[in-house]
C-alpha cells in the first residue's frame, strides 16, 4: 500500500465528515444524523444522510456511500490519492513521502504547474498587445465574446522564436524546465525555441483547476491546424477532457460531448456549460470513468463527417458499458456543433438536444443506411441485422416499439420480426438463464447490492456476511466470537475480503474503522459498506445474532458443497452410462 496506515488513520482523526460534505451540501440535523440533498444524484427531497458517528455518508437515493476520502473522490472525480492529498491540505498535515524519488517527483509536477500556470498567464496577457492583433482579431471572427475568451482563459502566442522561454526565465523557469513540460522544443542543432509560435492559445484546465496542457490553433489555413502540448508529467491526452472543470458544475443534467476546443467553447457561450471536448484522440475507457464521475447521461455531438460519424460508434459502445445513458445528436445543415450555434442559434439547438436520437435509434439507423431498402433481399439482410440490435433490449415494451419501427421501414409485416427478435433472444437465452435462476431464488431482487460486479451468488449467506460485518464495526466485542469464521466461508468475495482486513487489524491490536477501509476497497464496494450499516443492529442482542449469522453463513457453505457434491455425482454417473 503506497500511504502507510498510520498516515490515514490521522487524517481521519482530523477530518470531520460533517464538516466536510458541509462545505458542499447544506445539512439539517435530524437524530443522530445530518441530512441534505444528494450532491450525487438529483433530487427534490433529503435522502443524502452523514454519520458523525461512522463518520461515513449513505444516500438511500443512489446508494453511494463511504468516508471522507470516497466522498473527495466522488464529488471531484479524484483517484485515492489525489483525494487523500485534498484531505491533508485541508487538514494542515504534510503528505508522506512514500517511495524514495517520490517527493522529487510530487515536487516536478507542482513546479511544472507553476510553469504551466505563468504560461497561460502569460498567453492571455499578450491579448492587450498590439503585436497580439491578429490574435484578438481570429477571435472576433470566430464570435468570441471577451466574457468567453477570458472565461477560458484564451491567449496568444507571440510569432517570434523564445518570447516565452524569456519571459518564464523572467520568473525563474529554465529553459530545461519548458521542455520538460512541453513548451519549447530542442531541434537537431540543439536549439531550444517556443513549441507555441503565432498561434492562439487554448489552455487545459484539470478538474482540480489546473493548467496542464495547452492547445493552438493557427490563424490561417496552414497546418498543422492545432498543436498540442505533448504527453508529460501532468498531462495526459486520454484521461482529461477539454472544459470538464467548467461542466461538471453544470445543472443541465448531462454533458455535451464534442470533437473540437471551438465547438465546446461555442457551446458554453451559447449556454450550454455542459459541453466537453475529447483532446483530438478518440474516446478512452478513461475519459468515460472520469464523465460517470460527473454524470449519468452523454450526448454525443461529433462532426457529421464520416469519421464522426465512426468516432461516435465507438463512443457509444464505451459508454453504453457503464450504464450511462447516451444519445446522439443529428447535426442536421451544420459540419459541427460550432457552425450549427452560428447558423441557426443556441435555441434550435436545444431543440436539437431534445429530438436527439436515443443510442438505439442512431444504431438501427446505421443498419438501416447500410441496405437498399427497395431491393427485397436487402429488405431482409436489414431486417435480420436490426433484429440483433433489438434483440439485445432488456425491456420487452422497446422491443416493441423497435420492432415494429423497423418492420414498417422494411415493409414487412411487424409480426415476422418480433418472430425473429424472439428467436435470437432464445437463442441467447440458456447464457442468461442460470443467473435468473438463482434470482428468482432469491428472496428479494432489492437485496443485492446496486453495482452489478458485486452481486450475490448466495443471497441468504450474504445477508448473514453483512450482519457479521456490521456488529464487528459497532462494537469490538463481537470480534472474539466471529474468529470461528474463516474468511474462505463467505460466499461474497466482497464480504470475505472486509472480514478478513478487519479481523488482521483487530489481531495487531488496531482495530479499523468503516471509513478507514477506503485505502483497500473501490468506491462501490465503500457504498455497499455504507449501505449494510444503515440496517439497524442492536448491541445488546449482538452476541446472538453474531452466532446465527455464524451458523447461516455455515449452514449455507455446506448447502452449497452438497450441491456441487451432487452435479458431481450426477456428471459422473451420465458419463459412465455411455
Ligand atoms: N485536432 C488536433 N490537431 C489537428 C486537428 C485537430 O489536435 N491538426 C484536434 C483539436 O482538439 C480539435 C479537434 O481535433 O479541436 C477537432 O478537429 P476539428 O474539427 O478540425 O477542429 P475544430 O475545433 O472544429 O477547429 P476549427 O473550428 O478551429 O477549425
Ligand atoms: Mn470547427
Amino acid at each position: 500500500m503506497p500511504i502507510p496506515e498510520s498516515f490515514l488513520e490521522e487524517l481521519n482523526s482530523r477530518t470531520d465528515i460533517v464538516d466536510l460534505v458541509s462545505s458542499y451540501v447544506a445539512l439539517t440535523k435530524k437524530g443522530n444524523k445530518y441530512w441534505g440533498l444528494c450532491p450525487f444524484h438529483s433530487e427534490k427531497t433529503a435522502s443524502f444522510s452523514v454519520s458523525p458517528d461512522r463518520q461515513m455518508y449513505y444516500c438511500f437515493g443512489c446508494h453511494k456511500g463511504g468516508g471522507a476520502i470516497n466522498f473527495v473522490m466522488e464529488l471531484e472525480g479524484l483517484g485515492f490519492v489525489d483525494a487523500v492529498d485534498v484531505l491533508a491540505k485541508r487538514a494542515g498535515l504534510q503528505m508522506p513521502e512514500t517511495t524514495p524519488g517520490d517527493s522529487s517527483t510530487r515536487k516536478k509536477r507542482e513546479r511544472m504547474l507553476s510553469l504551466n500556470k505563468e504560461a497561460a498567464r502569460w498567453f492571455h496577457a499578450n491579448l492587450s498587445l498590439p503585436e497580439a492583433r491578429d490574435g484578438v482579431t481570429y477571435f472576433r471572427n470566430r464570435a468570441l465574446s471577451p466574457r468567453t475568451i477570458t472565461r477560458f482563459g484564451l491567449g496568444y502566442a507571440l510569432e517570434g522564436w523564445d518570447n516565452l522561454i524569456r519571459a518564464m526565465a523572467e520568473k525563474g523557469f529554465e529553459k530545461a524546465e519548458l521542455l520538460e513540460a512541453g513548451l519549447a522544443v530542442k531541434n537537431s542543432n540543439g536549439r531550444i525555441y517556443d513549441r507555441f509560435r503565432h498561434r492562439v492559445m487554448f489552455p487545459i484546465i484539470d478538474v482540480r483547476g489546473n493548467v496542464i496542457g495547452f492547445g493552438g490553433r493557427v490563424l490561417d489555413d496552414s497546418v498543422p491546424k492545432y498543436l498540442n502540448s505533448p504527453d508529460t508529467l501532468v498531462f495526459n491526452k486520454s484521461r482529461n477532457l477539454f472544459a470538464l472543470n467548467m461542466a461538471k458544475k453544470t445543472s443541465l443534467g448531462r454533458i455535451i460531448l464534442t470533437e473540437g476546443y471551438m465547438d465546446t467553447i461555442a457551446l458554453h457561450q451559447a449556454g450550454f456549460d455542459c459541453a466537453v471536448a475529447s483532446l483530438g484522440t478518440s474516446l478512452t475507457e478513461d475519459h468515460v470513468k472520469l464523465l460517470s464521475n460527473y454524470t449519468s447521461e452523454v450526448v454525443i455531438s461529433y462532426d457529421g463527417d464520416q469519421a464522426g460519424i465512426k468516432a461516435a460508434q465507438r463512443a457509444i459502445s464505451l459508454l453504453s458499458k457503464t450504464g450511462m445513458k447516451v444519445r446522439v445528436l443529428k447535426m442536421k445543415n451544420a459540419k459541427d456543433p460550432d457552425e450549427f450555434i452560428k447558423k441557426f442559434g443556441p435555441a434550435a439547438f436545444a431543440d436539437l438536444l431534445e429530438e436527439s436520437d436515443n443510442d438505439v435509434e442512431y444504431r438501427l439507423n446505421q443498419v438501416k443506411s447500410k441496405y437498399d431498402l427497395t431491393a427485397d433481399d436487402q429488405r431482409i439482410s436489414y431486417l435480420k441485422e436490426a433484429a440483433a440490435v433489438v434483440a439485445r433490449l432488456d425491456s420487452p415494451v422497446e422491443r416493441e416499439v423497435y420492432s415494429t419501427r423497423v418492420a414498417e421501414l422494411a415493409g414487412l409485416s411487424s409480426a415476422a420480426m418480433q418472430e425473429e427478435v424472439k428467436r435470437l433472444r432464445s437463442k441467447s437465452r440458456w447464457k442468461q438463464r442460470k443467473v435468473e435462476e438463482r434470482r428468482a431464488l432469491s428472496p428479494a431482487q432489492a437485496s443485492q447490492p446496486e453495482d452489478r460486479s458485486l452481486r450475490y451468488d448466495n443471497v441468504p449467506s450474504a445477508k448473514a456476511e453483512e450482519g457479521v460485518i456490521r456488529l464487528l464495526l459497532l462494537d469490538e466485542d463481537f470480534y472474539e466470537p466471529a474468529q470461528s469464521l474463516k474468511p474462505e466461508e463467505f460466499s461474497s468475495p466482497t464480504w470475505g475480503k472486509i472480514f478478513s482486513l478487519l479481523m488482521e487489524h483487530w489481531k495487531q491490536g488496531t482495530p479499523c474503522t468503516g471509513a478507514s477501509l477506503a485505502a483497500y476497497l473501490t468506491p462501490e464496494e465503500m457504498s455497499l459498506l455504507a449501505r449494510i450499516r444503515e440496517v439497524p443492529e442492536s448491541v445488546g442482542q449482538g452476541r446472538q445474532a453474531m452466532a446465527d449469522y455464524i451458523h447461516a453463513i455455515q449452514r449455507q457453505r455446506t448447502a452449497d458443497n452438497d450441491e456441487a457434491l451432487m452435479k458431481f455425482r450426477y456428471s459422473k454417473k451420465s458419463n459412465g452410462g455411455t
